[in-house]
């Protein structure tokens, strides 16, 4: 009998995608959602749907209780208004919650969903996941100042460096710290993804920004992006043959912003983009969004999160993930293809 899996986040990008993945493998799944309105990204699979509050802890339990594979893709994103302390602090809590309750129902396998943000860059090659970005636990949101906003400088080791990453490398510490008291955990970091059941578009942003908002310029850098359905595969295969408290990084392609905008306008049939934008005019536009984000509460249409990567851009080495989890690799026109196939028929994108 295949094991029984839970996902966290079901309604999400990703786990919407673990949970096809592992229907296709045979498991029974139940899928743990937060907010109803996201339902329909799970519309006609034989699956439990049941709702949690990842912040109530008897909701969690519940939830955990008799499931042998566990994978959290419920991502907590720092938003822009939170304080940048403040948000550490949850993303810790968030994570610590989640285990302290896995200790108690022992699951046989813990999938938790990192990011390749918390990959450091290295000049003249690929990074892997040896090249972890530094963290260091007084780094916890209590020793940090108070300061808004996605950026905080100051501090060597995370000068520059955005708030989701920061949120992300801590939250990946904290699960890691778990393995430790005999938590059988694989993390996967997965890269920009792209792919159908998008319904936050958290990345769907970057396929939307060309052919749904037409930006007629971009700001070329490299970076490396994933279908979502092999990233749906590879936590799967994370859970089968991942070895515990390892990382692996669930990438595909490196692609310049350049081909990827021009790919994505000729796949949605409309004009690319035609001007490359210096970076200091994208620092400004970044700054701006932000401005703007703030006031109205609503997220930035360019965070400089994004200003950020162009810096050194991302090349990433997948070959762990290939030679242990035999990760599938889906062309990104593909990818793309599909993405935009799904926002036509969402109607958030006009046909
Ligand atoms: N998408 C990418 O390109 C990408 C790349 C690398 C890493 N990641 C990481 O992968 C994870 C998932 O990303 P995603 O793109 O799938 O995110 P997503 O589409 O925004 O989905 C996040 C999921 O988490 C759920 N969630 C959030 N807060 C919750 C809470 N308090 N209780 C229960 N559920 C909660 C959301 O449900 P509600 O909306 O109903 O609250 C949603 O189902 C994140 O940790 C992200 O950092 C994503």
């Amino acid at each position: 009998m295949s094991p029984r899996a839970l996902v966290l986040g079901a309604t999400g990008h990703i786990g919407a995608h673990v949970v096809r993945a592992l229907l296709a493998d045979g498991h029974p799944v139940r899928a743990a959602y937060h907010n109803p309105r996201f339902l329909s990204v799970l519309e006609g699979l034989p699956i439990e749907r049941v709702q949690v509050d990842l912040e109530r802890d008897e909701e969690l339990s519940r939830a955990l209780e008799g499931y042998e594979w566990v994978f959290d893709a419920a991502g907590y994103y720092p938003r822009i208004q939170e304080r940048r302390a403040h948000a550490i602090e949850r993303g810790i809590a968030s994570v610590n919650r989640l285990m302290r309750s896995l200790l108690h129902t022992r699951p046989s396998r813990v999938v938790f969903t990192s990011s390749a943000a918390t990959i450091r860059q290295v000049p003249g090659r690929l990074a892997n996941e040896t090249d972890a970005e530094p963290w260091s636990p007084r780094h916890g949101g209590a020793t940090l100042p108070r300061q808004r906003g996605w950026f905080r400088l100051g501090r060597p080791q995370d000068q520059w460096r955005p708030l989701y990453a920061t949120v992300k490398i801590a939250m990946e510490h904290e699960a890691l710290r778990f393995v430790s008291e005999g938590l059988p955990i694989v993390v996967v970091n997965p890269s920009l993804c792209v792919g159908e059941y998008d319904a936050h578009r958290f990345s769907g942003r970057a396929v939307l920004a060309f052919a749904k908002y037409r930006l007629p310029c971009y700001l070329d850098y490299v970076f490396n992006a994933v279908y979502t359905g092999d990233v749906g595969v590879g936590h799967v295969r994370a859970a089968e043959q991942g070895r515990i408290g390892e990382r692996y990084l669930l990438s595909c392609q490196q692609v310049r912003v350049r081909d990827f905008a021009r790919l994505v306008a000729t796949i949605a049939g409309v004009s690319p983009p035609r001007w490359e934008s210096p970076r200091l005019v994208a620092h400004v536009l970044a700054w701006g969004s932000e401005l703007v984000a703030g006031m109205t509460r609503r997220e930035p249409w360019l965070p400089r999160q994004v200003v950020h990567l162009s810096r050194t851009g991302q090349r990433l080495d997948n070959a762990k993930a290939l030679r242990e989890l035999h990760l599938p690799q889906t062309p990104i026109d593909e990818a793309i293809r599909r993405a935009i196939g799904w926002f036509r028929q969402e109607g958030i994108l006009a046909i």
